[in-house]
Order: structure tokens, then sequence, then C-alpha cells
């Protein structure tokens, strides 16, 4: 659906260049949600608006499925239409249709604040060349799609958060987008608002087949929707794959950050800082994460008698995710040196994955 090769785009701040998006190639398939998650100035709000051409990049190309290719050089962007043909320079008409096609919902909204639900929604099909009539008809479709019909001549101040970010998507998919980018949509939400709104995002994927790209700071988003996920970082893709497989093994530093922060790990140097958790120099600390090709249910008991080992919990969790378990535990894992390796390496061999946090035997 969107192709993205050797993205770039860098701002001049003063004296120096600040190179927001460094060198991203990205595809997204049709009908996916695709996640980009990153820390505060990871690039992710400037890689979303140059795939809708708010940013013009300064290199690379993005091709999306029944608009050709857009190539960027030297800030200069060129046009080649589907199918192949003649590269030309992008001509704004070419850039106002890709945006008419391409729907996007803000952490803040953005709506009309003197205007009605009604003409918010309204307003991306104004100059469209449909009627009054037909204008009404589509509103008043689109705010069932939402399930916001009864505010229709409200203003934006008399609705919450959550309504308010119905109306903005409403109003995204105005002219049946096939793709909608969402920029923190959930941020300003509060955790139940937000799950509502996921779960409106997720039905419209299914029912309309639009292919979502949703950059959010916060993992659980990604977990609760996505099929797809990428990284990013400084500018670039530090890591992409299947949310599953990202989540049950993630190799970039920040994916682990990220992940470890998910499953409520980043309390681990809390814990050890208190002095709950103290590394004897007959123990180790060990990680253990539990995916859909993990056996042996009773795993831990079985392996602290087989190798005259203790085993204790330290801390646990199970995330459900694709609707598969995910599950990550932290043990540390007591006694003979020997008989604690012959136990890590025993559950290895039952497809967990083990990593030795802190070495006491060391
Ligand atoms: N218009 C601009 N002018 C100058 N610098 C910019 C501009 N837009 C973004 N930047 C810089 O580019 C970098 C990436 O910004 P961007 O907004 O893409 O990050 P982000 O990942 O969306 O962050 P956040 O999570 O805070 O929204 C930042 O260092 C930012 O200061
Ligand atoms: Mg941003």
């Amino acid at each position: 659906m969107i192709s993205i090769r050797g993205l770039k785009k860098s701002f001049r701040m003063e004296q120096q260049y600040v190179h927001a998006v460094n060198g991203v190639d990205l595809d997204i398939a049709e009908g996916e949600i695709f996640g980009v998650v990153g820390y505060s100035g990871a690039g992710k709000s400037t890689l979303v608006r140059c795939i809708n051409f708010l940013e013009i990049p300064d290199e690379g190309s993005i091709t999306i499925k029944g608009f050709g290719t857009f190539t960027a050089r030297q800030s200069k962007l060129y046009h080649t239409p589907k199918g192949g043909g003649t590269e030309a320079p992008a001509t704004q008409q070419e850039l106002r249709q890709l945006r008419r096609s391409i729907g996007m919902i803000f952490q803040h909204f953005n709506l009309l604040d003197r205007s009605t639900v009604f003409e918010n929604v309204a307003y991306p099909l104004r100059y469209t060349g449909i009627s009054k009539e037909e204008i009404e008809r589509r509103v008043k479709e689109l705010l069932e799609l939402v399930d916001l019909s009864d505010k229709i001549d409200s203003y934006p101040a008399e609705l919450s958060g959550g309504q308010k970010q119905r109306v903005a998507i409403a109003r995204a998919l105005a002219n049946n987008p096939k793709i909608l980018l969402s920029d923190e949509a959930t941020s300003a939400l509060d955790p139940e608002v937000t799950e509502s709104i996921l779960k409106l995002l997720k039905d419209l994927n299914r029912k309309l087949g639009l292919t979502v790209i949703l950059i959010t700071h916060e993992m659980a988003v990604v977990r609760s929707i996505c099929d797809q996920m990428a990284v990013m970082e400084l500018g670039k893709i530090v890591e992409s794959g299947n949310v599953y497989d990202v989540f049950a093994d993630p190799h970039a530093a920040s994916t682990r950050r990220f992940v470890n922060a998910s499953f409520g790990l980043s309390n681990l140097d809390k814990l050890e800082e208190s002095g709950v958790i103290t590394i004897t120099p007959d123990s180790k600390l060990v990680r253990l994460t539990f995916n859909r090709d993990s056996v042996g249910e009773a795993l831990i008991s079985e392996v602290s008698r087989k190798f005259k080992i203790s085993l204790n919990i330290v801390l646990a969790n199970v995330e459900i995710l694709q609707d598969a378990p995910l599950g990550a535990l932290i043990v540390l894992a007591k006694g003979d040196p020997g008989d604690v390796q012959r136990a890590l390496d025993y559950i290895t061999s039952c497809n967990v994955k083990v990593e030795v946090l802190r070495d006491g035997m060391a």
C-alpha cells in the first residue's frame, strides 16, 4: 500500500541541521494497522507528515497504491504516475488529490471551534463538487459510523475529549480515504476513552479495509491494535516487524526499554535499590520470556525439582497479544553454579527465552 525508500527530512535551526527523518525504509501492507513508536523527538510526526506531503521530504521516495511514486531530490518533489510513465515535477493538483485520499487525526483534534459537529465533518467535502443534499447524507452516515449522531448540532466545546476525537475521525474519513494517519490521537485521552477510540479505529480498519498508520509513544496502544510495528530513534527505524515477535524478542535498546516498561518490568531497578532483591554469590537474576511456542505449564516447579535449585519469582506478567499469550517472568535462581546452568539450558530447550540480568556468580 505504502512503500518508503531512503526518506530524509531535515530542518535548519540557526546554524545547525536537525535530521528529523534520516533515511527511513518502510513497507506498509494494505489493510494493516501499522504502529510507529519512539521517544519524543524521534521523528515520528515528521515521518507521517511526509507521507501526506504536509512536509516535503529532502530525499527519498514514497509509493502509494493508486497514486504512483513521489520522489524527492534536494527538497524538490517529482511524480511518476501509477503503472510507470515519465517523471515530472509534482503539481499542486496531484498533491491535493493525494491528501484528500489520506485522512489524518491528531492529539489535539484540530476541530473548528466556532463550527458545529456537522460543519466540522462537512468541511473537507466543500469544493468537491458534491451537492448540499449529498453532503448532508454523507455527514450523517459518517457520524453514525463513529456513533455520534446525537451531537450533530453541538459545538466542540460541548463535547468530551473522546467525542471530539470521534468528530475528527469522521472528518478524516469524509472523502473515503484508503489510508488514515493517526499522530498520537489518544495521547490526550484517559485510558478508558483511549480504549474506545482504539476499538473504533480497529472496527473502521476491518469495516472499510482502511490502512492505518498509528504514531504513538505508548506501547500499550501498539499492543492493543497494531499488526506490525516499527521503532524509531533519531530519525531512523531501529527495529520493525510483527508486533508479537517484536514484543517476544526485542533487539534494539530502545525497543527493550519500551517492552519492559509495558510489561511493568522497569520496576526491577526500584526493587533492587530498595533491597527487596539481593543478588548473592550463589544466585543469578534471570528473565524468562514465554511465547506461544513455549512448552511446559509447570516448568518452574519441574525445574526446581529436577535440578535441585531454587527459583523464586520476583516479577511476573502475562499479556495477550494478537490473541496469543506472552509471558515475562523475572526469577532469582539459586544453587550450585553447574545445576543453575543446566537448569537454564533445560528451560531454553523448552522454547523459553532466557536472559541473565544480574549474575552473582560471575
Ligand atoms: N518545523 C520544524 N522546524 C524545526 N525543527 C523541527 C520541525 N519539526 C520537527 N523538528 C525537529 O525534528 C525532530 C523530530 O521531531 P518530530 O516532531 O518529528 O518528533 P516526534 O517523534 O513526533 O516527537 P513527539 O513524540 O514529541 O511528538 C525534533 O528534534 C524536532 O525539534
Ligand atoms: Mg510528534
